[in-house]
């Protein structure tokens, strides 16, 4: 198993055959939300410039495909994790019920379901329902003996008490969907990748339940945020992404990184 990679390909083929069995320390993964379909756009809108539905081949599956597809993944997961090793996985109201489901099919145990609140959330069109404005990010493991770095998430929090002093983090995160300086774009503006997620949500999953030498592993990798964050924070990492042109992306983005 190569480290501070990027494997191209499928993940369900890569974990099952070039990942050692309990070698890996944390994942994050931030799977297919199976929402693409119908290629809506919204280019002026004012709040938060074009807007555009996501429409990816990779993200579009039946309903039992996509229960079946997660729970290839998850078993390919489970294989490759320590036995005191943590998943986080990102997913919205569309996915989570099929997430949970097998976790617990496979003997996770759940510690926490994390609200990301999305500060900058785009306003609803249809006007039929309450605006969406969170992500979830399940964590879950696989034994008893998970690592939980309490104190510095208390560092980093950016919350803190009335008096100003250090305060414990809580399971809801608010933060802006990518924007600014952080968000790759290509020569004509858009954005290079559709779901490139916060550097500051890596941060806090990294630092919660990994140690400085850990691997850390991302079976989605997209446009590469957790291997720069993992870099960025003394951890070993593996990525794997099946879209050529994203691994392109990603691996630019993490030797560009030094800090
Ligand atoms: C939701 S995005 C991940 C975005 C990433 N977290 C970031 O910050 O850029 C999912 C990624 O998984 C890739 N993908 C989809 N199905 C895959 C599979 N079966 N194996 C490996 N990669 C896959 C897609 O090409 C896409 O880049």
């Amino acid at each position: 198993m190569e480290l501070n990679h990027v494997y191209i390909g499928d993940c369900i083929t890569v974990l099952n055959s070039d990942i050692k069995a309990k070698s890996v320390n944390l994942i994050f993964a931030d799977p297919p939300y199976n929402l693409s379909g119908n290629g809506l756009k919204w280019e002026g809108n004012k709040t938060g410039g074009d807007w555009y539905m996501m429409n990816e081949d990779w993200d579009k599956m039946t309903d039992p495909e996509y229960l079946q597809f997660t729970k290839r993944w998850l078993e390919g997961s489970k294989r490759v994790l320590k036995d005191n090793g943590s998943i986080y996985i990102s997913c919205t109201y569309h996915n989570v019920a099929e997430i949970m489901i097998v976790l617990k099919q496979l003997g996770f145990k759940i510690n926490n379901v994390i609200t990301w609140q999305k500060t900058n959330a785009m306003p609803n069109m249809t006007k039929r329902v309450f605006t969406h404005s969170a992500e979830f990010v399940v964590w879950a493991v696989k034994g008893k003996k998970w690592i939980f770095n309490y104190e510095d998430l208390k560092q980093i929090n950016p919350e803190k008490q009335k008096d100003g002093s250090i305060k414990q983090m809580r399971d809801v995160w608010p933060m802006p969907l990518v924007q600014g300086k952080e968000r790759l774009r290509g020569d004509n503006g858009r954005a290079l990748h559709p779901t490139q997620k916060p550097e500051e949500m890596l941060k806090r999953i990294i630092t919660a339940s990994s140690d400085k030498g850990d691997v850390i592993l991302d079976p989605f990798l997209g446009s590469g945020t957790t291997a720069v964050i993992a870099k960025k924070l003394g951890r070993k990492w593996v990525g794997i992404e099946k879209e050529k042109k994203y691994v392109n992306i990603a691996m630019k983005r993490i030797e560009k990184r030094t800090a």
